[in-house]
């Protein structure tokens, strides 16, 4: 069983927080035709003084401490649990992570759930109808469990290729990821449960996490990170925000009136109400910063939000102002997703092979076809030798570590520890989901003759490789919330074990399942390589459908593989030479300030900083290889939207992403994705495919506004970021337009 050990003890915070502040007088009844904002007005009043704080603060909802208390009975071992107040039908939050399925929390409470492919896999699908699916998917499986706050939609911009939590988040562009995280909140919404939004803001990497400090100016933030949190609560509207760990330009993100009050609630107009991460609360004065509710309390320093907030709002009017308004955004979320209606019940039963079907769909189009050298790909399903080697292929899938993990029914086929030492040592543990590769391939080509070695001796792999027609070699990365790679190599030695298998046999074909992009300095070597991402539930029957075909792939992707290191902004994560590598990232004492300096690129994330910088990376953001051929041509567009007609010139069935970009500015070069749309055509087919342009993209924030010049612009389909295949200008007038609220 996992415990975490505290210096603090957990007894005395739960007794403070479990505080029945019942004495009940009879509650109005509740109009249930009236808006959730009415509703969550009329429930407001009726709120005794004490009945005010008890949405405002919650527990860790799992063993805590050597001595912590037993849980209330209504609470769901989970991440969280925020008490109700029973006189006024207020219903108990009961939180759940994360955006790929239900967390394992270490097995605590027995049971699996299904596991979607990591983030980038998702984002790798550009599929927004798919991406709304998973969402509601995982949000059944949450309601099915007894939650109803599910902490997904993390959304994070990859600023850093290390960033241990990248497979979470959904890649470098704020367009795409904030589409898709938006139609992932909305599918777990659909299930009448809250999701969240998060990190909030600018969490770009887990070195120090609860201390390093992301510079950046404002303007660039609005038009980055801060674009696709907001293109996300557009499409998603989720109950809740989570706030980060890190500090934003000086201030703890928790406690940033910037991000929270100014930003978030006043120039967005966002109802519903923030979160603190777990243990990321400053003090109580996070309140008037626009914080509404302290989460998993035994983490933080001490409980803000329960009695010291109650006596603040008592002697304080801006604190009791603040108190009703915490209230309001709570009893908000909670009402406009029906959780008092249409409670969670739980031990609903699961169709678990329903929902993995979801997941191998998502795992099928998120994989990315890198290279295919003379179509080595794919390998017909005729009899013939194939020597599978490494990355536990005869077991299972790589999945990602931390607060996100999902584990199957039964557990992970094989769970290797990392580490059996601190009070995290359950967490640092890399396993895999019992869906096998090598199974997957044998299943699909039966009278293959598939051998397998697990790649521990290179010498033994180059023999297999030697003796069969094909190699296939499985390369793992693994990634872990808390901890980054320190470098973009593979581990263990995997890059000499599949130079030496690629020496020897020219067919060899690469399957990564990584958190992010790596280096691959053996690639000219190889046939093909494939990014398979974490991929999922059923990842080993996706990866096996697109090696022989029966899966044409579709992955384009969300992120830039660099060439190497230094082609990024920061060629070292920030702190990476000075910081201890540790799960809650806490200061150490007399710990130097950390600085994460992101003016280096501004909004230029990604695949733009390459373009401005004239970089050609390993693979472009938008790479992604097909069985068939595209072409796109006639792109005719007016700046507001853009028709492309796409022709499949292949002689098989086939998806491709339209990518439309701005390529340049009155002259001035540019790249950034002003609208995407994935498109199925069967061999021969021709469509016309119409794409909408998010004004924001063309535009540049300047103080208060935002602004377009008036002048010639360019657009280009682009089957990547690099490679344009058709262009038009257009020249549009003038525009400018309010970015925030008067102040
Ligand atoms: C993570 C959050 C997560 C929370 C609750 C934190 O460590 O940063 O993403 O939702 O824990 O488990």
């Amino acid at each position: 069983m996992m415990k975490i050990r505290t210096q603090r003890l957990a007894s005395l915070l739960l007794g403070a927080v479990y505080l029945s502040p019942l004495a009940a007088t009879g509650a109005a009844a509740q109009d249930q035709s009236a808006t959730a904002a009415q509703r969550a007005e009329t429930t407001l009043k009726q709120m005794t003084e004490a009945e005010k704080t008890v949405l405002t603060v919650g527990i860790l909802a799992m063993p805590f401490g050597e001595d912590s208390a037993p849980l209330p009975e209504e609470a769901v071992l989970g991440a969280g649990y925020i008490p109700g107040i029973a006189r006024l039908d207020v219903p108990a939050l009961t939180e759940t992570d994360a955006s790929l399925g239900i967390s394992w929390i270490g097995g605590l409470r027995g049971d699996g759930a299904t596991a979607l492919p990591a983030g980038l896999a998702m984002a790798s699908t550009w599929n927004r109808t798919l991406i709304e699916r998973g969402g509601q998917m995982i949000g059944a499986e949450a309601r099915a469990k007894g939650f109803n706050v599910l902490l997904a939609g993390g959304v994070n911009l990859l600023r850093d290729p290390r960033n241990g939590r990248n497979f979470e988040y959904l890649g470098e562009d704020p367009l795409l990821a904030g589409t898709l995280v938006g139609h992932s909140i909305r599918g777990v919404q659909s299930n009448d449960i809250i999701a969240t939004i998060k990190h909030l803001a600018l969490n770009g990497q887990e070195t120090g996490r609860k201390y390093v400090d992301s510079i950046i100016s404002e303007d660039a933030a609005y038009e980055s990170d801060l674009l696709a949190f907001k293109i996300g609560i557009e499409i998603g509207n989720p109950g809740a925000v989570m706030c980060a760990y890190n500090r934003v330009n000086g201030e703890p993100a928790c406690g940033s009136a910037w991000l929270m009050n100014d930003v978030l609630k006043q120039d967005w107009g966002y109802k519903g109400f923030v979160m603190s991460d777990w243990g990321a609360v400053p003090g109580l004065d996070a309140a008037l910063a626009g914080l509404d509710q302290q989460s998993g309390s035994q983490l933080d320093t001490r409980v803000f939000f329960g009695d010291m907030l109650a006596r603040a709002a008592h002697d304080d009017p801006a604190y009791a102002r603040r108190l009703d308004d915490m209230n309001r955004r709570i009893l908000w979320a909670m009402y406009y997703n029906n959780l008092d209606t249409n409670p969670v019940v739980p031990g609903v039963p699961i169709d678990f092979e329903v929902h993995a079907d979801i997941a191998q769909d998502v795992a099928e189009q998120g994989i990315v076809l890198l290279r295919n050298r003379d179509g080595a790909l794919p390998l017909a399903a005729r009899a013939q030798s194939i020597a599978v080697i490494g990355g536990y292929a005869d077991s299972g899938v790589l999945s990602g570590a931390g607060s996100s993990q999902v584990q199957g029914k039964g557990g992970p086929a094989i769970s290797v520890p990392l580490s059996n030492v601190g009070p995290t040592a359950a967490f640092i543990t890399e396993s895999y989901h019992a869906s096998s590769p090598l199974a997957a391939l044998r299943a699909q080509a039966p009278d293959a003759d598939i051998t397998y070695r697990n790649g521990r001796y290179i010498s033994e792999a180059v023999a297999q490789a030697k003796k069969a027609e094909v190699a296939i070699v499985f390369a793992t990365q693994w990634a872990s919330e808390g901890y980054d790679q320190p470098d973009l190599t593979l581990p263990n030695g995997q890059d000499a074990l599949i130079a030496a298998v690629a020496d020897a046999q020219p067919n060899t074909i690469v399957v990564l399942e990584t958190g992010g992009p790596v280096l691959m300095p053996w690639l000219d070597k190889t046939a093909a390589v494939i990014e398979a991402w974490y991929p999922g539930a059923r990842g080993g029957e996706a990866i096996a459908s697109v090696i022989f075909g029966k899966v044409n792939p579709s992955g384009r992707l969300p992120i830039t593989f660099p060439a190497a290191e230094t082609q990024w902004p920061r060629s070292r994560v920030d702190g990476a030479d000075t910081v201890e590598p540790e799960f809650f990232g806490n200061p150490p004492e007399g710990a130097a300030p950390l600085r994460a300096d992101y003016d280096i690129e501004g909004s230029d994330v990604g695949y733009r900083w390459f373009a401005r910088q004239g970089q050609r990376p390993l693979f472009a953001f938008g790479h992604g290889l097909s069985y068939t051929d595209f072409e796109s041509s006639e792109l005719v567009t007016d700046g507001h939207s853009a028709k492309v007609t796409v022709r499949n010139t292949g002689d098989r069935d086939g998806a491709t992403v339209v990518q439309l970009y701005l390529t340049s500015r009155n002259g001035e070069p540019l790249t950034r994705l002003a609208g995407f749309e994935r498109v199925e055509l069967a061999a021969g087919e021709t469509r016309t495919v119409t794409i909408t342009i998010d004004s924001r993209i063309l535009a540049e924030r300047n103080g208060d506004h935002w602004q377009m010049p008036a002048g010639r612009y360019r657009f280009d389909v682009g089957s990547d970021a690099q490679t344009m295949t058709v262009s038009q200008s257009v020249t549009l007038p003038s525009r400018t337009w309010p970015s925030i609220a008067a102040r």
